[in-house]
């Protein structure tokens, strides 16, 4: 499976600051005149919509495995409908979470087999990597506590510490592994310092 240079991802547990960031690259990459689209997952097209809303209802109690197809699903739309095309079309895509979050969700912290996944991942995505990743890094009870803001929690939000506890040593596991292409960033600190950070390795990396 080759990276792509325009295709970027932030991962990262609940609260983690991953949107504002992506946000936040996307404008530093529009300023240098680069054509760039913020995308997120699960959702990035209309039927990702849908099965996003059926993944985080809270009331939907759900099999692993239908969960697990349904990220599935929900990404094999998103990188035909929507990735492919703009890479090819020399635009960057920064998305919202990708590969990583379902390795880390439903392998470590639901416990399915990581084979499984790898053999499913094939299938869906079978040659499309991210150049770059960025892993914002923090304490689970931090990044809950920081999303307590949100009235309505989700099926994710609602799981127990020790279930985003299993999600960040799934994240740190898949960042141990691949150092080249995941960064990891301290997402401790302020929203600037996380960003000048992250356009350090960018500017590092696109030459
Ligand atoms: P979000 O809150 O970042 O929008 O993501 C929605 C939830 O989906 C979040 O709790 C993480 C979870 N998720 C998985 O469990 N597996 C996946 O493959 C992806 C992309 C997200």
């Amino acid at each position: 499976m080759s990276r792509a240079k325009g295709f970027i991802s932030f991962e990262g547990i609940e609260g983690s600051g991953k949107s504002t960031q992506a946000k936040r690259l996307a404008g530093y990459f529009r300023s240098k005149g680069k054509k760039v689209i913020h995308t997120a997952e699960p959702g990035g097209t209309n039927i990702g919509q849908k099965i996003r809303e059926l993944l985080l209802e809270p009331e939907n109690h759900m099999e692993p495995l239908t969960e697990l197809l349904l990220y599935y699903a929900s990404r094999a739309q998103h990188v035909r409908e929507v990735i492919y095309p703009a890479i090819l079309d020399d635009t960057i895509v920064i998305t919202d979470r990708f590969s990583d979050s379902t390795v880390a969700y439903q392998g470590y912290a639901r416990g399915i087999d990581l084979k499984l996944l790898s053999r499913l991942s094939d299938i869906v995505n079978p040659d499309l990597k991210p150049f770059l990743t960025f892993m914002l890094d923090l304490d689970v009870e931090e990044g809950l506590k920081r999303n307590k803001k949100a009235s309505k929690k989700d099926r994710f939000e609602l799981e127990a510490v020790e279930f985003h506890t299993r999600v960040r040593k799934g994240f740190l596991q898949i960042a141990s592994e691949e150092p080249e292409r995941v960064k990891m960033i301290d997402a401790s600190r302020s929203q600037d310092e996380i960003s000048e950070d992250i356009i350090k390795i960018i500017e590092e990396q696109w030459r």
